[in-house]
């Protein structure tokens, strides 16, 4: 009897803690984007990266950094997919510090995007892969499984997320924003819509810009998504036919003893 109770009264205890968890999570709000590289099929969209590399370079490289993104890597297959003379050219618009000569000098493919210019603002290079946008039911991390981890869309929303409010604390902005944690983020909102003009003729209102930032970001923190997807799927193809294999070897070998039971 005793047991029973304090089963129950785990379980009740579990239910009411999760269900507060949850309730504290339903402030935040993040929106399922769709994005391309979703699901085991999914690829990044060149034009999309290459949309977003616009947008971060205009917009955010003011304040944030990406430093452990190379330049070169704006050339690769399955990323925005550059061509050589266009990384060069992107590459020779900045400058990177160069120990060897104590001084700056026109940034190479092979040299690195800069890091924060703003001691405030993180460095972006893997923040699609820090952040989790979804979670839960309570703890489940079912959300994780159906929806994926939703580091893209998490910065989308933050990028979405600016209700208009502000208010000043210990001689801080913070800005109202429905997708960060608490409620309230130092940062101002860093796109109203129609910031950049995009070559594509693709549109620039800020739903869209902000999901073309969010699939770049995503890309900058796992440049080999594409490559990682492949090797599972080949994975699981061999490992389905290994299995048939397995099947069939396993019925031959029994055969003449299931034969001879039957005599
Ligand atoms: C004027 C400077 C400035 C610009 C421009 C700017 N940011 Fe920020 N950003 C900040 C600061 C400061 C923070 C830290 C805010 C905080 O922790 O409250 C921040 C934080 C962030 C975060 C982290 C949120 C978190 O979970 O910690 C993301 C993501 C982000 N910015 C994305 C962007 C993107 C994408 C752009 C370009 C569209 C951009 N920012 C442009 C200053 C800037």
């Amino acid at each position: 009897m005793i047991k029973r109770i304090t089963t129950s009264a785990i379980v009740a205890l579990a239910l009411t803690t999760g269900g507060a968890i949850a309730a504290g999570s339903s402030e935040q709000h993040i929106e399922d984007f769709s994005f391309s590289f979703e699901g085991p099929f999914g690829k990044f969209d060149e034009n999309q990266l290459q949309r977003g590399l616009k947008v971060y370079t205009e917009v955010c490289s003011a304040c944030h950094g990406l430093k452990y993104v190379a330049y070169r890597n704006l050339g690769d297959e399955g990323g925005p997919h550059l061509p050589a003379d266009q990384v060069k050219a992107f590459a020779a618009q900045f400058e990177t510090f160069d120990p060897a000569i104590d001084d700056f000098r026109t940034s190479t493919p092979a040299d690195k995007f800069g890091a924060s210019n703003l001691e405030s603002a993180p460095d972006l290079s893997l923040m699609a892969k820090a952040r989790a946008g979804f979670s839960g039911p309570a703890g489940l991390g079912l959300n994780q499984l159906f929806k994926g981890m939703g580091g893209a869309e998490y910065i989308a929303s933050i990028l979405t997320g600016y209700t208009g409010k502000e208010k000043e604390e210990a001689g801080t902005v913070f800005y109202e924003n429905t997708a960060f944690p608490g409620g309230w983020i130092a940062m101002a909102p860093p796109l109203v819509g129609e910031d950049v003009d995009f070559d594509d003729g693709h549109s620039n209102d800020l739903h869209h810009m902000s999901e073309d930032t969010a699939a770049f970001l995503m890309w900058a923190a796992e440049p080999k998504m594409m490559a990682r997807k492949e090797a599972g799927l080949k994975g699981v193809i061999i490992l389905i036919l290994l299995s048939a294999l397995l099947y069939m070897t396993n019925k031959r070998i029994w055969k003449p003893v299931k034969a001879a039971a039957k005599q």
